[in-house]
């Protein structure tokens, strides 16, 4: 049975979009079936990867699609379910149900069984503390927080934490915080240094080696490229190839237990 991440940080442009693809992409080209769904009504994912869908999650949530007809072939090995604004809308519908706690888990509903087709289920929530990304902390079992540096981004951090509390507390579900990812990382600065210091003292070894700030991983989206596409042999491609190893390595000595 598959992997199921989920990549959240309750701070938007930290990075969850770039490193979903370039994790995704990563253990894909390793061998690894992997299928990543898009939370976020900005539907960043599919635009990423330059993937062309018809059926996204909204139409999976409203229940006029099933996952097969959802999910599209993004590379070898690389599937994806794409988010876009049609899910505010149902959204909305999921706020019509009555029941919260039913409505929080319509979407696992939806997705459920689909770990037996994948190692790896990545999913990329938006920046809000939403329905549909509460919906999705009930689906993954492991969660990547990549923090950019500054003092911001270590604010959402700690709400990601309390909600993980709330998620166990309330409905009995456990999700692993699995890795903290330092991004946009510039070396040279002392700022950066310190948050890289705060985060080590606070999280030990889940902080992960910081992916650094680089120009190729910015400009790699707009050509629809992974990073290991656009520039394989960059620093960022270096950086995320070593998280792609990490998470690769957990989920072989993960298998063997
Ligand atoms: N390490 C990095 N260095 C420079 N630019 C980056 C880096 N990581 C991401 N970006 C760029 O920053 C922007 C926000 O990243 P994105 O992954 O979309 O954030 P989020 O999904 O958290 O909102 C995008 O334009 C992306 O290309
Ligand atoms: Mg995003």
């Amino acid at each position: 049975m598959g992997r199921i991440i989920g990549v959240l940080n309750y701070k938007g442009g930290t990075a969850k979009t770039t490193t979903v693809v370039n994790l995704g992409a990563g253990l894909a080209l390793r061998g690894e079936r992997v299928l990543c769904v898009d939370l976020d009504a900005q539907g960043s994912l599919a635009t990423y990867l330059g993937v062309h869908y018809t059926y996204s999650l909204a139409h999976l949530l409203l229940g006029q699609a099933n996952p097969r007809t959802c999910i599209v072939r993004a590379r070898d090995n690389l599937d994806l379910i794409a988010g876009d604004e049609g899910l505010l809308r149902a959204e909305g519908e999921l706020w019509r149900i009555d029941n919260r706690l039913i409505a929080r888990r319509v979407l696992v509903g939806r997705l459920q069984g689909l770990e037996d087709d994948y190692d790896y289920i990545i999913l990329d929530f938006s920046p809000s503390a939403s329905l549909l990304s509460e919906s999705g902390l009930l689906y993954v079992r492991e969660l990547i927080v990549p923090v950019a540096m500054n003092y911001l981004a270590l604010i959402g951090t700690r709400q990601v934490i309390q909600t993980l509390k709330t998620i166990g507390r309330v409905h009995g579900h456990r999700v692993r915080l699995y890795l903290i990812v330092p991004t946009f990382y510039y070396a040279r600065l002392r700022k950066d240094r310190e948050v890289m210091e705060t985060l080590q003292r606070y999280f030990a070894d889940k902080v992960t080696a910081p992916i650094r700030a680089s120009v190729k991983l910015s400009e790699a989206p707009s050509h629809r490229m992974s990073i290991y596409e656009y520039a394989p042999k960059s620093l960022a491609a270096i950086d995320y190839a070593r998280l792609v190893e990490r998470v690769f390595r957990d989920g072989q000595k993960r298998a063997k237990v």
